[in-house]
C-alpha cells in the first residue's frame, strides 16, 4: 500500500527506523498530457505534460517537503514549529502539525503571513488546521526574516524551505516524473518564488539520473513584478497577481542560479497578463486547474517557445504547483461576474430563451 512520499523513496531521504513518519499520503500526483498547450507552442513534435501538484493533500507541492520537515522536527522532540508564508506553506505546516498531534506528538504551529496578500483558501486552511495565524504588516521577505531570527533565539523549529529537510522532501516530485515518463523530460518549467522548489527538483534529477546529459534543462519563471533573480537585485516591493510568488529576496537564490547554470537552463520572468492568459488556457482549454502563480510555468513555456528556446520533438513538463480552488477570488475576477450575478425567473421557457433555443 502507498505510504506517502518519504517511504516511497526512503533511499534518498534522511530517515531511519526511529524517525516517526508524519504523512498525509502526499505525492503520487498525476502527470497529465496537455495537447492544447503543446499546439500553442508551435514547436514540432513537442509533448507537454502538467504535473498536478495541486492534488497533494493540502493542495500544493509544499506537502512533499513538509512531511520531511515535520517528521524530523518530531524526531528531535520539537514542540513548536513556525514559518513565514505566502499561504501554501502555512496551510501545509498547519496540516502536518495536526497530523503529528493525531499521532500523539504535541506540536503547535505558528505562521506569519503578509497581511492582505494571502488567498482566502490558504488562510482558511491554516486556520481550520489549528495553526496560530499572525498577519504581519509587511511582505513575505519581512516575515521570513522574523521567523529565521525567532528560530535562532527560541526553541521553535523553522519549517520554511531554508530547512534542508523541506528541499529533500520536495525532490520526490522529480523522481515521480522520471518514473512516469521512463526518463527525465528535456525541459522542466516551474514557477520561482522563494526558489526552494527549483532547487529541490534539480537535486532530485541529479539523484535519479546519473548521466548529466540526460537531465532536463531547468526553466524557472518569476513574476515580472517580483523577479529579483532575473534583475540581479533584491526587489523591495514585489507585486504580482500570483501572490504565492510575491517574493523579492528568495532564500534559495544562489541554489536556483546553480540549477539554471548546471542544467543550461534559464530563469526568466512572465508578466501578470501572460500568467493570467496561461491560467485561463489551463482551465478553459485543457480542463485542468491551478492557482494563478502556478500558471507561470505554462506562461513561461509559451514565452520560451515564442523565443525559439524549445527544440523540436522535446518533452516538456510544466509544474502546476497549487490547486485552483485556493484562490476563488482571482478565478471570479477573471470571469464574467456580471453574467454570473444576474438571476433569472425559475421558468423553463425563460431559461430556454437564455440558452438560445
Ligand atoms: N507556486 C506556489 C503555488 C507556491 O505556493 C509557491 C511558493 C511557489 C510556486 C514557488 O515555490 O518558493 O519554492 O520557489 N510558496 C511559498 C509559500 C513561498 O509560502 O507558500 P518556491
Amino acid at each position: 500500500m502507498y505510504q506517502g512520499s518519504i517511504l516511497k523513496y526512503p533511499q534518498f531521504m534522511s530517515v531511519n527506523n526511529q524517525t516517526p513518519i508524519i504523512s498525509l499520503m502526499e505525492g503520487r500526483t498525476l502527470l497529465v498530457p496537455a495537447p492544447h498547450i503543446a499546439k500553442l507552442t508551435k514547436v514540432n513534435g513537442i509533448k507537454v505534460y502538467l504535473k498536478m501538484e495541486g492534488l497533494n493533500p493540502t493542495g500544493s507541492f509544499k506537502d512533499r517537503g513538509m512531511t520531511m520537515a515535520v517528521s524530523k522536527a518530531v524526531e528531535k522532540g520539537a514542540k513548536k514549529i513556525i514559518c513565514a508564508s505566502t499561504g501554501n506553506t502555512s496551510a501545509s505546516a498547519a496540516a502536518y502539525a495536526a497530523r503529528a498531534r493525531a499521532l500523539g506528538y504535541p506540536l503547535d504551529c505558528f505562521v506569519l503571513i503578509p497581511a492582505g496578500y494571502v488567498a482566502l483558501g490558504k488562510l482558511s486552511q491554516a486556520m481550520i488546521y489549528g495553526a496560530k495565524v499572525l498577519q504581519v504588516e509587511g511582505n513575505f521577505d519581512d516575515a521570513l526574516n522574523i521567523v529565521k531570527e525567532l528560530s535562532l533565539q527560541y526553541p521553535i523549529d523553522l519549517v520554511n524551505s531554508v530547512n534542508p529537510f523541506r528541499i529533500e522532501g520536495q525532490k520526490t516530485a522529480a523522481y515521480e516524473i522520471c518514473d512516469d515518463l521512463g526518463a527525465a523530460p528535456d525541459y522542466l518549467c516551474i514557477p520561482v518564488g522563494n526558489a526552494g522548489n527549483i532547487t529541490a527538483y534539480w537535486a532530485g534529477f541529479k539523484d535519479y539520473i546519473k548521466n548529466p546529459s540526460a537531465r532536463p534543462k531547468m526553466f524557472g519563471f518569476q513574476a515580472a513584478g517580483a523577479a529579483p533573480i532575473v534583475r540581479g537585485h533584491i526587489v523591495e516591493k514585489p507585486e504580482t497577481i500570483g501572490t504565492a510568488i510575491r517574493i523579492g529576496n528568495p532564500a534559495s537564490w544562489k541554489f536556483a542560479e546553480a540549477a539554471r547554470d548546471e542544467s543550461k537552463g534559464i530563469i526568466d520572468e512572465v508578466t501578470d497578463d501572460e500568467m493570467l492568459e496561461a491560467y485561463r488556457i489551463i482551465h478553459d482549454c485543457e480542463g485542468f486547474n491551478c492557482e494563478p502563480a502556478s500558471a507561470a510555468s505554462v506562461a513561461g513555456l509559451l514565452k520560451a517557445s515564442r523565443q525559439g528556446k524549445i527544440i523540436p520533438e522535446s518533452t516538456v513538463v510544466c509544474i502546476l504547483t497549487g490547486n485552483g480552488l485556493k484562490d476563488p477570488k482571482t478565478a471570479m475576477d477573471q470571469s464574467d461576474m456580471a453574467a454570473a450575478e444576474k438571476t433569472y425567473k425559475a421558468d423553463e421557457n425563460v431559461i430556454a430563451g437564455v440558452l438560445g433555443f
